[in-house]
């Protein structure tokens, strides 16, 4: 089963993975998430997980020690662990990255705060062998932490693991399925009942029972939508 653990200053953002899909897959032993409160590892009476920046400049910077003590009580060195750290700086995260991620067994995000965490966490973490690390950032905006974006990661990798989905074809017709290496085709717009609201009309065509002039339709809509959104 896949595992998945998190590492935060503010567990209670995650309650939210108990509820809809993924709080039913993990009920269902489909993953498994872990949620880790970085504080713990912090040491004196202030427990403090940061520190002012060398070199000067506003803000305060995550201190190393907490985080390697709170990575190094999740790994083994028999297994390869994926450490995911969030930040503005990273890749940005798309459902090809999300498709990777599901197929890897076990994911420990690092959510920083502040003006994120002493480099030397992701550069130490880089040189060991049982340790693959990905900076990842959700979009092209700055977010107060990782949090929300490690929520944002883990709705887009979790459906994608079997079973989790009840119907799986529902899939591969949705939006962002690569089509071809790094191509994507966003999903045609759907309908449902009533067939005429507020004067408008569903397409004619999808209530014409023709499967083949159906799925002309669909995909001549996917590709006009694919090409407005450039
Ligand atoms: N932390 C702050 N901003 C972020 C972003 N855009 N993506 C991921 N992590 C972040």
């Amino acid at each position: 089963m896949p595992r998945y653990d998190l590492i935060t200053i503010f567990p209670d953002y995650f309650s939210a993975l108990d509820i809809s899909l993924i709080g039913k897959a993990r009920s269902a032993g489909l993953v498994e998430i872990s949620v880790h409160d970085l504080r713990e590892q912090a040491q004196g009476v202030h427990k403090s997980v940061d520190d002012t920046p060398y070199g000067g400049g506003a803000g305060m910077v995550m201190s190393p020690e907490p985080w390697g003590k709170a990575i190094d009580k999740l790994a083994t060195s028999d297994e390869i662990h994926d450490l995911i750290v969030l930040t503005p700086a990273g890749k940005k995260f798309d459902q090809n990255m999300a498709t990777k991620f599901s197929q890897h067994e076990h994911l420990i995000f690092a959510c920083g705060r502040y003006e994120g965490i002493d480099h030397r966490v992701t550069e130490f973490y880089k040189s060991q062998p049982n340790f693959r690390v990905h900076e990842v950032s959700i979009g092209d905006y700055v977010l107060n932490g990782g949090e929300v974006a490690t929520l944002v990661m883990l709705e887009a990798i979790i459906r994608l693991i079997p079973g989790v989905i009840g119907n799986p074809e529902s899939l591969a017709e949705e939006s962002h399925t690569l089509i071809a290496d790094g191509e994507s085709i966003v999903e045609y717009p759907n309908y449902t009942k009533p067939a005429v609201w507020r004067e408008l009309c569903v397409p004619e065509v999808l209530l014409s029972g023709n499967h083949a002039a159906i799925k002309a339709y669909r995909s001549e809509e996917a590709l006009k939508r694919t090409k407005n959104r450039e």
